[in-house]
């Protein structure tokens, strides 16, 4: 019979704190969603003691996600504890993740204890846990480089004080799939009690090695993985849920385990969070990257058309990509692009469908056909949670090479209290200028840190997505925007930058004044 292996998403937790991957809260909802969609076990929403934009999340999670067991990280101090039960009071199944670092490295320079100390920590903190939640995980951070004797000790330790779930992360990217396979075995013969838990791991990418020690670690009995979407989380990430997931499944000949994730829900759900933080996933990567089931020679193409055994080893639509195209174009209804949407595993909810129509009729205006990709970026892009409280009425922008004067870039926004404002700003380029601009009529200082742009769908009408980071007022944020005209796709971007620091900034107020 094949055991079960829990996926605990950490996408909202280790991937949101990681740079360049910050969301508000409306877009954890709606990558929560995806992720509940995608039945994962457990979805580590957050850690509530570090900010209350962070407590909030938690509980927002734990209110409205139905399915996955909610999770909350805390350290083994007393005031994280309490914040990350009451954050989890709504949800249905709550976990608390409770943690402590473990190896000498850390016990000597980051907590300046010693191992009796951090035992005393470590067992406190998941009495303490057990008492506001039936479910507990510990996590020895640095696990896999502490002692091995000292590592028994406190897993065996939290084990007894009520621990349900133990967890050994890599946290520096440093083992070896070998290493990781004797040091699982070697705990699971060797701790008492260990029998009766879940057996977790979290490997960090430094090495590029999260999965394959993930996967090790399974193979040498951990029934819980610990991922997030794209492989995104602190430094170089964590192990890639969609690459653990989908290894294990078209692998389980060799792994015989199975989960519970629906793998058709990956492509969306990737797609989904790369819109949402302005991080493309790169064309060659595993599973979700454009180019995954694509296939450009001659040879492999022959291959292809005599079967697709010779060259996929998993069928495009396991992980819910469609090869077929239906065309849509301006004559297209409403009926048509919800069922489409829905077969690409978009779901449309009612409140999202005039605005979707609206920017679909806009394009296919434009466009001679709209391809799936089109679609895809215009849901998403309305997806992205962002709105007011400026828009953008009216742009036009001269570009100049050996010119007499500088590019500039001239804009309307309208406000959304019924105010417009016009004004023309100047810079080394375009894009300086649209800065300059923006900066004026929205009283803010800009500060584009990094700029990529790229075409996302087919056809010389393609549309062009510019993600682009930048810092407002000191605030360093992301945004995304979608057009025909890559120029206007930048504004877009830019925009939403602006927007989200404005929002940003009255939600400070507010909390201020409260
Ligand atoms: O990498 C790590 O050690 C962690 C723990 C807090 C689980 O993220
Ligand atoms: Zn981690």
């Amino acid at each position: 019979m094949r055991r079960s292996i829990e996926i605990f998403d950490t996408t909202l937790r280790d991937g949101e704190q990681s740079p360049g991957f910050s969301m508000s809260l409306g877009q954890k909802l709606r990558v929560g969603r995806v992720l509940a969609e995608m039945h994962v076990d457990v979805l580590e929403a957050g850690f509530p003691a570090a900010s209350p934009g962070d407590f909030d999340a938690v509980r927002a999670l734990a209110e409205e996600i139905e399915g996955p067991r909610i999770a909350a990280l805390c350290r083994t101090i007393p005031r994280d504890i309490e914040h990350a039960a009451r954050a989890l009071e709504p949800a249905a199944n709550a976990r608390i993740h409770t943690f402590i670092a473990t190896s000498p490295i850390h016990r000597r320079e980051k907590l300046c204890m010693d191992r009796d100390e951090v035992i005393r920590h470590a067992i406190d903190a998941v009495v303490m846990a057990r008492g506001a939640c039936d479910d507990v995980e510990f996590s020895a951070e640095d696990g896999f480089r502490t002692e091995r004797d000292f590592l028994a000790e406190i897993l065996q330790a939290v084990i007894e004080a009520g621990a349900n779930t133990v967890n050994i992360p890599d946290t520096v990217g440093y083992a070896t799939p070998s290493e990781m396979y004797d040091l699982y075995r070697w705990l699971i013969r060797t701790v008492p009690g260990i029998e009766n838990v879940t057996v977790s791991t979290h490997c960090h990418d430094d090495l590029g090695l999260a999965v394959a020690n993930s996967l090790a670690a399974v193979e040498a009995g951990a029934t819980q993985i610990e991922c997030a979407l794209n492989g995104i989380g602190e430094r170089a990430g964590n192990c890639a849920l969609e690459e653990v997931v989908m290894a294990l499944r078209t692998r389980a000949d060799r792994y015989q385990v199975e989960t519970n994730v629906e793998t058709r829900r990956l492509t969306a759900g990737s797609h989904l969070l790369a819109a949402v933080t302005g991080n493309f996933v790169p064309r060659n990567k595993a599973i979700v990257g454009e180019n995954a089931f694509a296939h450009e020679a001659g040879i492999h193409q022959h291959g292809m058309l005599a079967s697709s055994n010779t060259y996929e080893i998993m069928q495009p639509e396991d992980v819910g990509l469609k090869q077929s195209q239906l065309i849509l174009g301006k004559h297209s209804g409403k009926h048509a692009v919800i069922e489409r949407a829905r077969e690409m595993g978009l779901e449309l909810a009612e409140d999202e469908i005039e605005e979707v129509m609206k920017r679909f009729k806009d394009l296919a205006d434009r466009k001679k056909r709209v391809f799936d990709s089109d679609l895809e970026a215009i849901i998403t892009g309305s997806q992205t949670g962002t709105v007011g409280p400026w828009s953008l009425n009216w742009l036009s922008v001269v570009s100049r090479i050996n010119g007499e004067s500088e590019p500039t870039a001239s804009l309307t926004l309208a406000h959304e209290d019924g105010t417009t404002c016009t004004h023309t700003g100047e810079g080394d380029g375009p894009v300086d200028a649209m800065v300059h601009a923006l900066e004026q009529v929205t009283d803010t200082r800009i500060k584009v840190l990094s700029l990529a742009m790229r075409s996302i769908s087919l056809g010389e009408d393609a549309q062009g997505e510019a993600s682009m980071r930048a810092t407002v007022n000191g605030v360093e944020l992301s945004g995304h925007g979608l057009s025909t005209d890559i120029v206007a796709a930048c504004a877009e971007a830019l925009l939403e930058i602006v927007n989200r620091a404005v929002r940003y900034a009255a939600q400070a107020q507010q909390s201020d004044a409260a």
